[in-house]
Order: structure tokens, then C-alpha cells, then sequence
């Protein structure tokens, strides 16, 4: 009796220690099942080549399919069956609906549009359902593996649709650079630039962030052919006003991609990721209250590491601050072949990040095994073997929390880089996954 009582005692103590403070699974090594929540577990019917991609782009098209977060619940048999040892969604916060009055932004079903940061978005489900997933997988021994923004959030083309926004409503909280005497409003709409309208100073994406293969790609630029994602597309250096010089169609410099000419670092992290407002993390309420969220939903759903999507487009101060508050990894998305800007942002001395992504080798390796492009490294593995190489040599970043990986949601899967060739993806897929 005595020692049942004792028991139950302890057991009480330990639950009660458990729910104040989770301690994260390690997931150095481990195998990672990505998944874009919105076309993951949804109504049968609207799976795969269902309904939804079918009808992508057609007027009636909703702009979600209806993929939840109990969907990968439900799944994760599946998951573990294959052999996977954890899973990495992307993010679930309330986002921007779509399509604005004018049209020019679509949908938030990729979960990257964030308009409620404290709100778990109802087409995905609820902060119960997100509690029981992470529950689920740790209940398997499987790591969970959360996206997050912290560079921008959903479309804003007006001071109204500022205010739609939870916590990030105001003015303040936004990178205005180069706004001069422009409003808010005059700066969010954008203005005419070869028959589109594009918002101010914009990050290093779009047409020309990357070379593309083709009449328009990097050949009629007269780029040079040197490695790093980006290079060598030419860019406008002072695309700050309606008056901004340069080719219209070729207006910006991929990130990182120093030898593009005009490229202004200063741009990239506080110039605008096409229409979404750029958070200022300067401002002490901005930086504050992400690293307050952050650790919300550390201690919500009990997260073992994060991805960072956009991650050089924010200063490295701010990335520090963040990691140091939420220690669990993080793993940045930094989309460059540049690898000393690369490594900077995971650096084991004074990398701001613990990990990244590794776009390193990504960037060789898919042209490599199946002829995508890439200057040079089309079904050519010794771009791969030298960046492999370095990354070994150098020693300077954590190769267990740099994550490998052959194709992912930015890019064509690897299907239709390889042209449905299964003997190379075959290779490709055990290289790099
Ligand atoms: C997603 O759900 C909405 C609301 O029920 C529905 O209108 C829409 O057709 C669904 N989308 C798909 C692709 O099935
Ligand atoms: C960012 O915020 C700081 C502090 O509020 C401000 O001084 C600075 O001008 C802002 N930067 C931009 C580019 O808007
Ligand atoms: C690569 O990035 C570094 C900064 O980390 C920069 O100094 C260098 O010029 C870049 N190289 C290229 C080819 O863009
Ligand atoms: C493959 O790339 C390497 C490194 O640039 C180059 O030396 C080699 O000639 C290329 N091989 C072929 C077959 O083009």
C-alpha cells in the first residue's frame, strides 16, 4: 500500500515535470517525411492528381485541397512504414484567404501567408488536432519537424490589409525601404513596372533570380558560368522607384549571389519577398514578440526542431536571438550555391543557425543524375563529388542537421527532372534524401 502510494506519487511528479517542460528528441540523422500539410490526408477524392491539382488555375478553383492536420495523424502507419523517422509539415497558422480585389495574389493553402500567428488555421484543423499529431509521433519515437517564417507575412497591398493582421497590424512593424514620400498604402501597392505591378524593393526572387535554361535564360545575359544558385542573372541596382532602370522582365539577383551585378545585400534582408510584408526586426515589439511565439509553440506542441523558410532574407542578428530562445534546431532554408555565404548562416563558430537545408549539394546533385539545368553540372557528378568534398573538408557546419534532399515544393519534383526516368532517380534519391 505504502509503496503503491509512493509510486503513483512519483508518477504524478514525473507527468507534472513533463508538462512544464518538454524535452525535445534528437533529430540529428534522421530520416524526414516532407509534407505540405494542404495536399497531404485530405478527402480521399481531392488527393494526389485529384480534383484539386486538375482544377489549379481555373476560375472555380478554391485554392485548397483540403489536405489536415489529422489527415497526416491518420497516416502515419504509412509514414512510419516506409521507414521514416519523423515528419517535417509546413506551417499551419491562419493565412491570407485569396485572391485580393485585384488579383494579384493567390491563395495561402501553402501555409507560408501567415495573417494570425496565434491561430491555428481552421482549413487545417485545430491546435488539438496539431497537440495529438506531435503526441502520435512521439508516442512512435518520431521526430517532429515545424516550419516557420519569420522573414514575411502574407500579401499586404494596403494599410487595410495591414490591419487584418494578428499580431504584425501595423505600419511600424514593416521594412519601408526606400518608401521616400510615398504612403504606406502608395508603397504596398506597388507600382507599373513593364505592364505589372510589383511591390517595392524586392528580396532575390522571381524572373532571373535563377538562371533558366531557354531564349530568356542566362545565355542572353551574357552570364558568366560560374557556380552558385542565381548566378549569374543580372539584376537592376536601383529598382527603388517607378523610374528604376533595367530589363523588366530580369529585375532580380538570386540571394547571395554577389557577382550579380548591383546586388545590395542590405536589399535582401529588408526588401519585400514579392508582396509580402517584410517584417523589421528591429523593431523591439517585431522582435519580441516572434521570439515569444517562438517559444509558444515550443511548449505547445512540443516541436524537435524547426525549418526556416526564407532564412537569409533576415538579418543574422535576429536569427541568433532566435535560436538562442528556442534551442531547439533550426534548419534554414538558404537557397544559394555560394557555399562561404551558405555556411555562414549555420556556421559551428558563429553560425546564427544550428542547420540547414542543404540547396548546396541540391543544386548540382538533381542536374547531375538527371539533366536539369545548372551551368555546368547537367549529367556531369563532379560538380556533386567537389561540393560534397568541401562540405566534408571544411568541417565548418553540422553535417547531422544539414538536411539532403533531391526536390522539394519550390522546385519541379523529381519526376519531371528526370523525365520520369526511373534508373536515375533511383540513384539520385539514396545520394541525396
Ligand atoms: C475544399 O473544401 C471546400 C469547402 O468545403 C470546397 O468548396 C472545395 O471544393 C474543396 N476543394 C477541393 C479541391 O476539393
Ligand atoms: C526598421 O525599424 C527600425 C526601428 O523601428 C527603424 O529605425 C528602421 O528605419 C526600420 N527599417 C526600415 C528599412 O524600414
Ligand atoms: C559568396 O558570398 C560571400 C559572402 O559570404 C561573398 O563575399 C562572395 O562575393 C560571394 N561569391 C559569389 C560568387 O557571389
Ligand atoms: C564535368 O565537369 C567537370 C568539372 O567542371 C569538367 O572538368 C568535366 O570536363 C565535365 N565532364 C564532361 C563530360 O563534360
Amino acid at each position: 500500500m505504502k509503496r503503491s502510494i509512493w509510486v503513483s506519487a512519483l508518477i504524478i511528479g514525473s507527468c507534472l515535470a513533463k508538462a512544464q517542460a518538454y524535452t525535445p528528441l534528437d533529430i540529428k540523422g534522421t530520416s524526414l517525411y516532407f509534407i505540405f500539410a494542404d495536399s497531404f490526408g485530405g478527402p480521399p477524392v481531392e488527393q494526389g492528381l485529384g480534383p484539386c491539382s486538375t482544377t489549379r488555375g481555373s476560375v472555380d478553383f478554391q485554392g485548397w485541397c483540403n489536405g489536415t492536420i489529422k489527415g497526416i495523424t491518420n497516416q502515419l502507419d504509412y509514414i512510419q512504414g516506409m521507414g521514416f523517422e519523423g515528419i517535417w509539415i509546413t506551417p499551419v497558422i491562419k493565412q491570407f484567404y485569396g485572391p485580393d480585389p485585384d488579383g494579384r495574389s493567390g491563395y495561402g493553402s501553402s501555409g507560408y501567408w501567415a495573417y494570425n500567428w496565434n491561430e491555428i488555421d481552421p482549413n487545417f484543423g485545430t491546435e488539438a488536432d496539431l497537440v495529438e499529431l506531435s503526441a502520435e509521433l512521439h508516442s512512435r519515437g518520431m521526430v517532429f519537424v515545424y516550419d516557420i517564417v519569420l522573414n514575411h507575412v502574407g500579401p499586404i497591398h494596403s494599410t487595410a490589409d495591414l490591419e487584418q493582421l494578428v499580431p504584425f497590424n501595423k505600419e511600424e512593424y514593416f521594412h519601408t525601404r526606400g518608401i521616400g514620400s510615398m504612403t504606406f498604402d502608395q508603397y504596398a501597392q506597388g507600382f507599373a513596372r513593364g505592364g505589372t505591378r510589383v511591390p517595392p524593393p524586392v528580396q532575390g526572387i522571381g524572373p532571373g533570380a535563377m538562371c533558366i535554361e531557354g531564349p530568356d535564360g542566362c545565355n542572353n545575359y551574357h552570364c558568366p558560368v560560374e557556380t552558385g544558385f542565381g548566378d549569374p542573372c543580372p539584376v537592376d541596382p536601383t529598382y527603388l522607384g517607378a523610374d528604376a532602370p533595367g530589363p523588366p522582365d530580369i529585375p532580380y539577383c538570386g540571394v547571395g549571389d554577389f557577382v550579380c551585378p548591383g546586388y545590395i545585400e542590405e536589399q535582401t534582408i529588408e526588401g519585400w519577398f514579392a508582396s509580402l510584408g517584410d517584417l523589421n526586426h528591429s523593431h523591439p515589439f517585431v522582435h519580441d514578440e516572434l521570439l515569444r511565439w517562438g517559444k509558444r509553440l515550443l511548449e505547445t506542441y512540443h516541436i524537435d526542431a524547426f525549418r526556416l523558410d526564407t532564412a537569409p532574407y533576415v538579418s543574422k542578428s535576429f536569427l541568433s536571438d532566435f535560436q538562442a530562445e528556442v534551442v531547439v534546431p533550426i534548419l534554414g532554408e538558404v537557397t544559394t550555391g555560394n557555399w562561404s555565404f551558405f555556411k555562414s548562416f549555420a556556421n559551428k563558430q558563429d553560425g546564427p543557425l544550428k542547420g540547414l537545408l542543404n540547396f548546396y549539394l541540391q543544386n548540382v546533385a538533381t542536374p547531375g543524375f538527371c539533366g536539369s539545368f545548372y551551368p555546368g553540372a547537367q549529367l556531369n557528378l563532379s560538380h556533386l563529388g567537389a561540393n560534397i568534398e568541401v562540405m566534408l573538408n571544411s568541417g565548418e557546419v553540422d553535417l547531422d542537421l544539414t538536411g539532403n534532399f533531391v526536390d522539394n515544393h519550390d522546385m519541379p519534383r523529381l519526376a519531371v527532372s528526370c523525365n520520369d526516368d526511373m534508373p536515375r532517380m533511383k540513384n539520385a534519391i539514396p545520394c541525396c534524401s
